[in-house]
């Protein structure tokens, strides 16, 4: 029988130098197999974390969206941006003035306006850049900025309402009505509305309208449009605003067919900005957020994308009426493109900024107006509404001319 044959243990095993039971093969298999099984170890934990950062790396690809990858220049159009001091609307600029543009930088605090636009020139190497102020909190700001504008330029090619605020504390615009409100649609809709004849001059031009997919949760409260009776920071107000802001969209481009000015609205997509300022939650959660915000949204620079491209793109000469995100189009939901809302709406805002009645309401809506006239926030009544619109074109035609 070989030695090899013989049992383990059954004893001494003549010229071994190991102890009896003792299997120096098992002990390096066991090594061995120690061994593979760290690299084994190693290179799973690697595969995972190669696999994790391509995740990663491809979900923040697509978290920041496609670019507007179009080169082409704007040369000495004239265009005007709001609140474009920092986030969405500096960014808008600075690829704006890289291109060629003559930039009116419309904001309410020249200082930081000074700041970014001194940026802004030494990134672009552009010197047509202008710092005006805008408060589109105070109807009279909006006019004063209209009036020196238009004394400035004779032409206007491209306006961008970028401007907002998103769910402050309810406060009311120097006129008296409920800031988000006010800021973002009714300055807007006082602004834009004073341009039309500049934007018609120079067309083809185009309006970009900066909403939000916010929207989605808004309604437009006929019955408390100044939130009066409930406040609703987000999903009250910032939304109503918003929605405000496409069906905008939706009626000035059925009133600009045929003038060659087109009218489209977008989503930028969740943009790590200082439009969450007024964010009141614990001081944890706002770690949370800011640490989480650098990773899941949008960078500024990304969040202009959509901007640029309904300011830029010579392939979208034409459409109008468009809602986009991520550069692409997107169906509206039925209650952002319904019709009967966007003309009550127009018809609500042109009387609470004073302007003349583009066209005459509906009959019924005729008499109700004579029983119940608008009020404002105050609870006072609205003056041109009161008055009726003849009183107030005869007052307001001298100031605006929209032909
Ligand atoms: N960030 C997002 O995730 C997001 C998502 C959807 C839509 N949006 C929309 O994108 C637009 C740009 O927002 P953002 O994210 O860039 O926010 P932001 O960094 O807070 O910038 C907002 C700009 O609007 C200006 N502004 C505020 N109130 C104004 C007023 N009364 N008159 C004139 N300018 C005023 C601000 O000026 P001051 O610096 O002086 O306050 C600032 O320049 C807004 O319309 C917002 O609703 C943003």
């Amino acid at each position: 029988m070989s030695a090899a044959a013989t049992p383990p243990g059954s004893g001494p095993e003549r010229g071994s130098v190991f102890p009896p039971g003792f299997d120096p093969t098992a002990e390096s298999a066991e090594k061995t197999l120690c061994f593979r099984g760290f690299w084994a170890w190693a290179v799973l934990i690697l595969l995972i974390a190669i696999c994790v950062s391509v995740f990663m790396w491809l979900l923040r690809k697509c978290i920041q969206g496609p670019a507007y990858r179009k080169a082409n220049r704007i040369d000495g159009k004239v265009v005007i941006v709001t609140g474009c001091n920092t986030g969405i609307g500096k960014e808008t600029v600075l690829e704006l003035a890289k291109r060629g543009a003559r930039i009116y930088m419309a904001c309410r605090d020249a200082g930081r306006c000074e700041a970014a636009r001194l940026e802004i020139m030494d990134r672009s190497h552009n010197q047509q850049l202008f710092n005006r102020t805008l408060d589109l909190g105070s109807l009279q700001s909006v006019r004063n900025f209209v009036e020196r504008f238009k004394a400035e330029e004779s032409r206007l090619d491209l306006l961008i309402n970028n401007a907002g605020i998103m769910a402050c504390p309810r406060t009311l615009t120097t006129d008296g009505y409920e800031q988000q409100f006010g800021v973002n649609h009714l300055g807007h809709f006082l602004l834009t509305n004073l341009l039309l004849d500049r934007l018609k001059q120079s067309s083809p031009s185009r309006i970009v309208v900066v909403s939000s997919a916010a929207h989605l949760f808004g309604r437009i409260n006929r019955e408390d449009l100044m939130s009066e009776k409930k406040y609703g920071k987000f999903f009250g107000a910032y939304s109503q605003s918003k929605l405000a802001n496409i069906l905008f969209t939706c009626k000035l481009s059925s009133i600009l067919k045929n003038s060659r000015v087109t009218v489209n609205c977008c989503h930028p997509g969740v943009v790590r900005t200082e439009l969450n300022r007024h964010f009141a939650g614990p001081g944890w959660m706002k770690s949370v957020l800011q640490t989480g915000s650098l990773y899941f949204f949008k960078t500024p620079k990304a969040g202009a994308q959509t901007s640029l491209r309904l300011a830029l793109d010579p392939g979208l000469e034409g459409s109008t009426g468009g809602y986009y995100s991520d550069c692409m189009r997107w169906p509206l939901v039925p209650w952002a493109r319904n019709m009967e809302t966007a003309d009550w709406l127009w018809r609500e805002s042109e009387k609470l900024v004073g302007l003349p009645s583009m066209e005459p309401p509906p009959p019924n809506q005729n008499q109700n107006q004579n029983q119940n006239p608008t009020q404002n926030s105050n609870g006072t009544q609205n003056g041109n509404a009161a008055n009726g619109s003849r009183e107030m074109q005869s007052v307001e035609t001298v100031v605006v001319n929209r032909s």
